[in-house]
């Protein structure tokens, strides 16, 4: 199968089959903040102005890697710019490895710097690319293609293993990062789709010079839900859907460890979950598929809506908690623990 093709149908698949995790969650429902009735603030000074990537967003959050290399990602891609413009946030865009071999899909990449001249943009490429020393000038034509200001690599073990088309080569990969690291102008982010990084690979990831992670954990969308719905392996995808660490595990996890930046993302659906992850200790949030339907059902003018309730619940948990700023709420103890850990 072409590359296209399949990208074709994981965007097709999130968008009508279902594919969230079963019965694990994220874990942020664990969590509640201690509601600060006297916040000593006025809420219209409240703000939820982030810099990243020495670029200022409007408030933490980044559209996740998901698409491009096939025609119809060419107006996904436009749309997730535009609005990703219109608010100031970052933007991720979905593995760039079509364009290794064949350049004739680089438009349904190039659109997104077209669409979105100011804000952090983010190439994008699978860890089973960069082992076995590939030349680096393949990776710096990815970032100028859009001028990224940073590339992720994607690490997927579980994906790659039940695609029928799938790469089960990980044997240096992290050689392959620490190549990339150093031969890059941008910065390399690490990020999983959906089953999380535990701290020990977080530590390794640092070790090879990775400065940013991005957690992608269980609870959102499963891989192995989409690659049961693409049949090659339904009884192996079954068995398992709910493989990974849960996001909110993964992120109190990682976040012991000193100067990393961390994403969070899987399963992050509204502004005040994305606070609970601020004061858990990420960053930035991402969220993907839950953006895609939202241009699905209700276009640009509805992705533009739902982003900016994120932001203004974020604005309300900031409020409710006593902080001006994300800045405040990363460093204040203001989650409560509800429940047991999964
Ligand atoms: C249709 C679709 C395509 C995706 N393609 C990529 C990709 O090319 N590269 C990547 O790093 N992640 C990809 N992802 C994974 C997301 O970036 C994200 O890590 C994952 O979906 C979990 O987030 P969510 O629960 O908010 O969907 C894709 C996700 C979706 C839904």
């Amino acid at each position: 199968m072409t590359v296209s093709k399949r990208k074709k149908e994981h965007v097709n698949i999130a968008l009508n089959q279902e594919v969230r995790f079963k019965t694990k969650t994220t874990g942020f429902e664990k969590f509640d903040f201690i509601h600060c009735a006297l916040p000593e603030l006025n809420f219209d000074e409240v703000s939820t102005a982030v810099e990243f990537l020495g670029k200022p967003l409007s408030f933490p959050m980044m559209i996740s890697a998901m698409t491009g290399g096939y025609d119809g990602a060419l107006e996904i891609n436009r749309i997730l710019a535009e609005v990703a413009q219109e608010k100031q946030i970052a933007l991720g865009i979905g593995s760039q490895r079509q364009i290794m071999n064949d350049s004739s899909q680089a438009k349904t990449y190039k659109i997104v710097r077209q669409s979105a001249p100011d804000i952090v943009i983010i190439g994008n490429i699978g860890a089973a690319e960069i082992t076995g020393e590939p030349d680096p000038d393949i990776f710096r034509k990815m970032v100028d293609l859009i001028q990224a200001d940073a590339l992720a690599v994607h690490l997927n073990p579980l994906q790659e293993i039940l695609q029928p088309e799938g790469n089960g080569h990980f044997y240096g990969v992290l050689r392959g990062i620490e190549a990339l690291v150093k031969a890059l102008e941008v910065p390399v982010i690490a990020k999983e789709i959906g089953c999380g990084i535990s701290r020990e690979v977080a530590w390794r990831l640092k070790n090879a010079g990775v400065k940013i992670i991005d957690i992608a954990g269980a609870g959102g969308t499963s891989w192995a839900g989409i690659e049961y719905h693409r049949g090659a392996h339904p009884q192996l995808s079954q068995t398992f859907w709910d493989w990974g660490i849960p996001t909110a595990d993964a992120l109190i996890d990682v976040s012991r460890i000193a100067k990393l930046t961390l994403i969070a993302s899987g399963g992050i659906e509204n502004g005040l979950t994305m606070a609970k992850a601020i004061a858990l200790g990420a960053d930035l949030c991402g969220s993907a598929r839950p953006l895609l339907s939202m241009i699905e059902s209700r276009g640009a003018g509805g992705l533009s809506e739902m982003l900016g309730h994120w932001k203004e619940e974020l604005r309300m948990a900031l409020f409710l908690t006593g902080c001006g700023n994300v800045s405040e709420l990363h460093h204040k103890n203001v989650l409560l623990k509800t429940g047991p850990s999964q």
